[in-house]
């Protein structure tokens, strides 16, 4: 891991941009941010054409907290991407009435466009709300509109109200690999739809203070729904987001959650990155807007890793890239993007 890819700066992400007046000699190519970013750039889209092993059934994630702000959204569609990336087939379904997901999909979704609330509530089928996410292949995306925000309301009145989402994912016939619910900051019916379509909930994380608070409530849902409604629903992956590796705080918190999720916290943490939050408004997911920055990076290690740990495949020992790289027998460690320059 080339040590300028370990910032978790606001600014500290490479700036595609040339620095060398003309006339002037320019300095060798890599000692540029411009050569930096195509280098960073080429690994990752090296590190993304490796190809991991595909799950042997479709593995379907919700992504959920019901905190705002912790980096749903933003984990959902980037790792969606860096799963198609790496080959997968992969497909988003936005389940919360904003609709972020769809927007940073670049996935058109006004209110005329067919969506998940036509699937949730008239019982259309999900094929026919589906639609490719543009420049990334084998990505996918149910929309969310805003009449969703009405879908908590009246789906009380409907019959199998919490499993909706379940048959229509059940019905859909495409062959996916992955499936990843983005879930709104709720735990109302939308969410609990998800909780009962999937079996894996992420949980992203913020590296915040306060952190850990309310998280009770989601692991008592989860727990609520495994006993009632979804036998097979665990939690699989806590991913911890806007990593600032320059602060106390940030390994504190990073700590304490280790501390008590164990194993499901994934190695690689996501750092704060200027480039992740600018990404959504051009319609894009870091992996296309910037596929060097560290954000980039470090999804597509994220997704590694998630890969790596199929709950129905034998498990694949995951060893983070840079070791790999560098040191193939050194005893594992921690892996952050961020590490490298504390
Ligand atoms: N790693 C990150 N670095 C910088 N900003 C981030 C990062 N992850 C998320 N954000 C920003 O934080 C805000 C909340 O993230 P979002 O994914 O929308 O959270 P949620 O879906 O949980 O409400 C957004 O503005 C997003 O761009
Ligand atoms: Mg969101």
């Amino acid at each position: 891991m080339r040590s300028d890819a370990n910032i978790a700066g606001p600014m500290a992400d490479p700036v595609p941009g040339p620095r060398s007046e003309p006339g002037e000699t320019p300095p060798p190519l890599d000692d540029t941010p411009i050569g930096r970013a195509a280098q960073q750039a080429v690994e990752a889209m090296n590190r993304a054409g490796e190809g991991l092993p595909r799950p042997e059934q479709t593995r379907i994630m919700v992504v959920a907290n019901q905190k705002g702000g912790v980096g749903k959204t933003t984990t959902t569609v980037n790792l969606a991407a860096s799963l198609a990336l790496h080959g997968a087939r992969v497909l988003v379904v936005d389940l919360d009435p904003q609709g972020n997901a769809s927007t940073a999909l670049g996935v058109d979704h006004h209110s005329e466009v067919p969506s998940i609330y036509d699937v949730l509530v008239e019982s259309k089928p999900l094929s026919e709300v589906v639609q490719p996410v543009p420049d990334v292949e084998g990505l996918f995306c149910a929309p969310a509109t805003i009449d969703l925000a009405g879908a908590e309301i009246e789906l009380v009145s409907l019959v199998a109200r919490e499993s909706r989402l379940q048959r229509a994912i059940e019905a859909y016939e495409q062959p996916l690999d992955y499936i990843l619910i983005d879930c709104p900051p709720s735990l109302g019916l939308l969410t609990v739809n998800a909780l009962v379509a999937g079996a894996e909930v992420l949980i992203p994380i913020q590296c915040e203070y306060y952190a850990l608070e309310g998280l009770g409530q989601l692991l008592r849902n989860v727990e609520l729904v495994r006993g009632h409604l979804n036998p097979r629903l665990h939690i699989s992956t806590i991913i911890l987001t806007m990593y600032d590796g320059r602060t106390r705080l940030a390994s504190q918190v990073a700590e304490e959650v280790r501390g008590h999720f164990g194993k499901e916290v994934l190695r690689t943490n996501i750092p704060r990155s200027v480039r992740i939050s600018e990404a959504p408004s051009y319609g894009q997911t870091v992996l296309t807007y910037d596929p060097g920055s560290s954000g980039s990076l470090s999804y597509l290690e994220a997704a590694r890793e998630i890969a790596l740990r199929d709950p129905n495949a034998p498990s694949v020992e995951y060893t983070p890239q840079h070791q790999l790289q560098q040191q193939p027998h050194q005893q594992q460690q921690h892996s952050t993007i961020a590490e490298g320059t504390q």
